[in-house]
């Protein structure tokens, strides 16, 4: 959506993946969806350091509303769990240097069945816009998938006449894949500014491989129409969570690098492993993802028994530059030694490239499109690295460099 917003891949968090649609403060007030959890990690946001890394979309997602719309029609948030409303809620994240992100539904019902935004599109979102609301993202449950394609350009309008800049995070095409309609992607782009692509991301290492193979498959449908302004949406990132290993964790770390995702964390701020708050914050993946021409990777080898290796890469800037990903799917056995060449990868800029390993930003060599490049690759796991074209052997003053 051209509307000046998410030139890089918007970054942030939200309460879904980890909090759910958990309304009872009384047994379980730290963790219920109220303005005190949305408070919480707000400073923790800060204090802990994402902000300064570039996470700075705070958003409550389902479960936040009333039973009942106002005598005014308008929306109201639940009054326990939301006693100083929405605006007081926004103005305190603002006044951490933060956004505030809010959830609707196009439907009758949101998929917890509160009230949607059917004929009140309009309505909601003039209170969105009073609310000093900075991200809307708009679910699809409890409504006709043939009305996607007007209600989602609908609320894109109504957003854009209320005047304030308001990121428009969509969930149109997964709607449309769980009841196999083909999407439109030239529509959704010009609709949105990220759009959720499958179904919902789980705590798990089979939920975040199905992710992955999600894209093996489909990546051709949605891949170039990710770019500034505009992104495919694999979901929340899990890390920091109980599902995954570390090297999992390094895996939806580097793909989501790869895919130019968008990075929205779904966890306890305040309460991290530090081993997964680095990742989170690990500036070398994060200035890929974010990298400005926001050219979204893709898979160019695959290999192992069961395709269980694969190589995706992704051209960085400046040009010629690319971020190479080494996965490892299968989950049983020790590292895997994986062989292949620059022209494998099809990387044939220039006639030799300085390697630079990504986590630990290491640099490692100069390599010609010949050369064997020898990587291996932990079970479940990934390798990452940065290729710059080289002007002399081990020219190192052209390591990558993530504040470019
Ligand atoms: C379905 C969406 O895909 C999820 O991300 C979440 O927003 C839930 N609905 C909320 O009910």
């Amino acid at each position: 959506l051209d509307n000046g917003l998410a030139l890089t891949p918007p970054m942030g968090w939200l309460t879904w993946q980890r909090f759910r649609c958990n309304t009872d403060c009384k047994k379980d007030p730290d963790n219920c969806i109220s303005e005190n959890l949305i408070k919480r990690q707000a400073d923790c946001m800060v204090s802990e350091g994402y902000l300064g890394v570039g996470y700075e979309y705070i958003t409550i997602d389902d479960c936040w509303l009333a039973k009942e719309r106002d005598n005014n029609s308008r929306l109201q948030p639940d009054p326990d769990r939301f006693p100083s409303g929405i605006k007081h809620l926004a103005q305190y994240v603002h006044s951490k240097g933060l956004k505030f992100g809010i959830y609707e539904d196009f439907g009758s019902k949101t998929c917890a069945g509160f009230p949607g935004s059917e004929y009140y599109m309009q309505t909601d979102a003039q209170t969105f816009a009073d609310w000093e609301i900075d991200l809307l993202k708009f679910d699809g449950c409890n409504s006709d998938i043939k009305d996607a394609k007007y209600g989602y350009p609908a609320m894109a309008k109504y957003l854009n006449k209320t005047g304030r800049d308001i990121l428009y995070s969509c969930e149109w095409p997964f709607y449309n894949w769980r009841d196999n309609v083909k999407s439109n992607f030239t529509e959704v782009r010009s609709t949105c500014n990220m759009w959720r692509v499958f179904s919902d991301i789980q705590d798990s290492w089979t939920s975040l491989t199905s992710v992955i193979e999600y894209f093996v498959k489909n990546n051709h449908q949605f891949q170039p129409f990710s770019g500034p302004g505009g992104w495919n949406d694999p979901d929340m990132l899990l890390l920091g969570n109980f599902g995954l290993s570390y090297d999992q964790e390094r895996v939806q770390m580097a793909m989501w690098s790869m895919f130019a995702s968008p990075l929205i964390m779904s966890v306890d701020l305040c309460n991290m492993r530090q081993l997964s708050k680095a990742l989170l914050q690990n500036k070398y993946l994060i200035a890929i993802n974010q990298d400005k021409a926001g050219v979204q990777g893709k898979l160019k080898v695959v290999k192992g028994t069961v395709y269980d290796i694969q190589i995706w890469t992704r051209p960085i800037l400046p040009q010629g530059c690319y971020a190479v990903a080494i996965l490892n799917l299968k989950s049983g056995g020790g590292p895997k030694m994986v062989e292949t060449t620059f022209k494998e990868l099809d990387m044939n800029y220039t006639t030799k490239y300085n390697i630079t390993e990504t986590f630990d930003n290491e640099y490692i060599g100069t390599f010609g499109l010949d050369e064997k490049l020898i990587f291996w690759v932990n079970p479940s796991g990934v390798y990452m690295f940065t290729a710059i074209p080289a002007t002399s052997d081990d020219d190192d003053s052209l390591k990558f460099k993530p504040w470019r």
